[in-house]
């Protein structure tokens, strides 16, 4: 049985957890998910992965304490054991080494899954800027990490107590200004930063790539919990996603879809 190794928190409700899972660790690769379930009675969680060690048969996780199944997981202290861990589901991230000056935007908890594909474009030898907007500067997490591979660094608050006041899409054109056009845009963060974000990208002639957070139940294509409408088609997040092209996501259907199951347990962030 898996089991957490360390669990701390990062901000206020949001905890950074490592877990033993050996074969995950192996295969997994940037942009795939995994589905918790932590007890014989708890809600399956499906979790973005944040950084994995192969050699101690180890990944990291980024939880959010939102509902009744992510409180469990944050208060467990380590050496607590884990029912059971699906993955690693979905699609990896299509990576272009043909992108030399590649943008991210995240905004708030939607770090965690940029983080590997920033390190993998660095990894790369491209230019990584990586724009990031959280609610207040006690919401600040993954900064270090983000910092080490990022080429460029700006960061915006809401309240204005952590570096620029405002939303994280108000830098895209004050970045453009600095470090030029940028080949491609990808962002992760709540339904609506995304929409926005997407629609201020395709301004400057900037394509863009989302990773979606739809509701998510078995991970496996079965349930159509995670469906979403991809350019006309629907499609599932969970197999044929979690990232598609964001000027062909129907982010009002999405919207409207997560709002009516609000308080729901199975969101990925
Ligand atoms: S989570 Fe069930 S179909 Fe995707």
């Amino acid at each position: 049985m898996e089991k957490i190794v360390s669990s701390t928190e990062i901000a206020p409700r949001i905890h950074k957890i490592v877990i033993t899972a050996p074969q995950i660790a192996k295969m997994w690769q940037p942009g795939q998910f995994l589905i918790l379930h932590v007890k014989e009675d708890s809600e399956r969680i499906p979790l973005t992965i944040c950084k994995r060690d192969p050699e101690k048969g180890e990944i990291t996780l980024v939880v959010q304490a939102i509902g009744e199944s992510t409180r469990e997981i944050c208060s467990m202290p380590a050496g607590s054991p884990i029912r059971d861990v699906l993955g690693p589901l979905g699609m990896p991230s299509e990576i272009d080494v043909n992108f030399k000056n590649v943008l991210f935007v995240s905004g708030g908890i939607g770090i965690t899954p940029l983080y590997p594909l920033i390190q993998k474009y660095y990894e790369l030898g491209s230019r990584t800027t990586v724009l990031m907007g959280f609610r207040t500067a006690k919401n600040l997490i993954l900064e270090e990490e983000v910092r080490e591979v990022a080429t460029n660094t700006m960061i915006a608050s809401d309240d204005g107590t952590l570096g620029e006041k405002g939303l994280a899409l108000d830098l895209i054109a004050p970045a453009i200004e600095k470090w030029g056009k940028f080949d491609h845009v990808y962002i992760a963060g709540p339904v609506r930063m995304m929409q926005y974000t997407v629609a201020e990208a395709a301004k400057f002639g900037i394509k863009s790539t989302v990773s979606l957070n739809p509701l998510m139940i078995d991970g496996t294509g079965m349930c159509g919990g995670c469906r979403v409408n991809i350019g006309g088609h629907v499609k599932f997040a969970c197999v044929d996603g979690p990232e598609f092209d964001g000027e062909l996501v129907d982010f009002e259907k999405l919207a409207k879809k997560l709002g009516t199951y609000k308080d729901h347990q199975c969101r990925i962030r």
